[in-house]
């Protein structure tokens, strides 16, 4: 089957009435779900709604088995070859944390990040350092996307604990050589997380093989449900996390003094699970297993270029991240010179239907620095079609013709001086511009308080 006839598999992508189905270029912030994935949901609660691990009676061994197989699943997407190396957990932010939060660090003892990490691998370090006396190092990354292995191994001189890096960035797409990085850190005797969020929905992964140590992801950006997500640990190095939570399915016995923990991964998946979520998950794996990675990518970066393509001739569009829609196939993120980027958005959703991100996509110590106040963010998936970035430019076009611009831009600076600004500022003028000339066809027009406090 085509990637062109699995739009049908989409329920969210059917027809209106009207003829149009939507255009959804969010996905990098949360995918859709396939039928497949509604019926496993829908057979656990109508079917065998029991709870696992527990009961006895047949809906929970069914139960069992079905959470067993999208644990299985998870492994082969990924390439561990022990199921028993993922961890339930409702997303990789909480697989982060497990990490952050269940190694002993001593004082002085050193993390590694990039400059340009989503704050779930941010926030938690910074609480750490505070809490615990942990150091938190740097890596500086170009926006070009070129990586610099000098800049790297003099980090991992200054003595690493943990290299804890994203594998593709949510902000502008680019990937990192996490081989590479995995290599040279262990050579070092440093350990690697790797939020591989925005990777593994777009490709299998390998990690035994390349010897990543944990390997962070959530369901709801590949086509599974909300609130699930996995960490996938090799064994060595699982087993020496302090888990986040205690109490149920934990421990082998307890006594009114004293517990023993079961062995991982059950000792990190406390209390009754999401079980209609986590075998949902299992169907969306088994829906990815029968893609062709090579085909989707193929799309993404066709896509991506037609998009690119149709506004490298427009000054006031800039893009973000490296040039070659090849190095950033899932992600095209840019900012329009004298307009906010959360009105855009809106624009763009009220004005031609097409869904996208905008803000600081809780990458806000990148923003803060460049003193930017956030840009607008597509992303493409299986289900992503030349009409849906057809639809996209002529939103940015209208948007670029309605509201005019002479001058400097705080983004425009910013993109000639990156390092530029002391903090987050808006374009002035432009609020509230873009989403006041837009025409509202499906419901009525949304103010400020629909992105007031949101736009991370
Ligand atoms: C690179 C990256 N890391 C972490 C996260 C956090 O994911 P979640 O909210 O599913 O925990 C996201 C979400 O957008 C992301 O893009």
């Amino acid at each position: 089957m085509s990637l062109d006839d699995r739009r049908a598999d989409f329920p969210a992508l059917r027809e209106r009435p009207d003829g149009k189905s939507p255009v959804y270029l969010d996905s990098a912030c949360m995918s859709l779900v396939p039928q497949s994935v509604l019926d496993a949901m829908q057979e656990y609660y109508r079917d065998f709604p029991g709870c696992g691990g527990r009961s006895l009676h047949r809906f929970a061994e069914e139960v069992g088995r079905r959470y067993e197989a999208a644990r299985a699943g998870f492994a082969r997407r990924l390439g561990r070859a022990d199921p028993h190396s993922v961890v339930f957990l409702r997303n990789s932010t909480e697989a982060i944390n497990l990490v952050a939060q269940g190694l002993d660090w001593k004082r002085g003892e050193r993390v590694l990040i990039s400059d340009r990490e989503h704050n779930s691998n941010l926030v938690v370090w910074q609480r750490l350092a505070t809490e615990r006396g942990i150091r938190i190092e740097i890596l500086p990354l170009s926006d070009s996307g070129d990586f610099d292995r000098d800049l790297l191994e003099e980090r991992l001189a200054r003595g690493i604990r943990l290299v804890s890096l994203f594998q593709t960035s949510n902000l502008d797409g680019q990937t990192l050589p996490v081989r590479e990085i995995t290599e040279r850190a262990h050579d070092r005797g440093a350990l690697v997380l790797i939020d591989g969020c925005q990777a593994a929905p777009h490709e299998p992964q390998e990690l035994d093989r390349v010897g990543i140590d944990f390997y962070a992801v959530s369901g709801h950006k590949m086509l599974g449900p909300t609130g699930t997500g996995v960490l996938a640990a090799a064994p060595g190095p699982l087993a020496t996390l302090r888990p986040l939570l205690l109490g149920g399915e934990t421990v082998e016995w307890s006594t009114l003094t004293d517990h023993e923990l079961r062995p991982p991964p059950f000792r990190f998946e406390a209390g009754l699970q999401n079980y209609a979520g986590v075998i949902g998950s299992g169907a969306a794996l088994e829906y990815l297993a029968g893609l062709d990675s090579a085909e989707m990518r193929a799309r993404e970066i066709a896509l991506n270029r037609r998009f690119t393509d149709a506004v490298a001739g427009e000054p006031r569009v800039r893009l973000l991240g490296p040039r070659d829609p090849e190095r950033r196939p899932s992600v095209v993120a840019f900012t329009l010179d004298g307009i906010d980027p959360n009105d855009a958005a809106l624009f763009l959703d009220e004005g031609h239907d097409v869904m996208v991100r905008s803000g600081r996509h809780c990458v806000h110590s990148w923003y803060a620095e460049r003193g930017i106040p956030g840009n607008v963010r597509a992303s493409f998936y299986l289900y992503s079609r030349p009409a849906d970035v057809d639809a996209l430019i002529a939103g940015v076009r209208e948007l670029l013709e309605r509201i005019p611009f002479s001058g400097t831009s705080a983004a425009t600076k910013a993109a000639s001086s990156p390092r530029s600004g002391s903090g987050p500022r808006r374009v002035a003028g432009s609020r509230g511009a873009a989403v006041r000339s837009a025409r509202p066809r499906h419901r009525g027009g949304r103010g400020r308080a629909a992105y007031a406090g949101g736009s991370g």
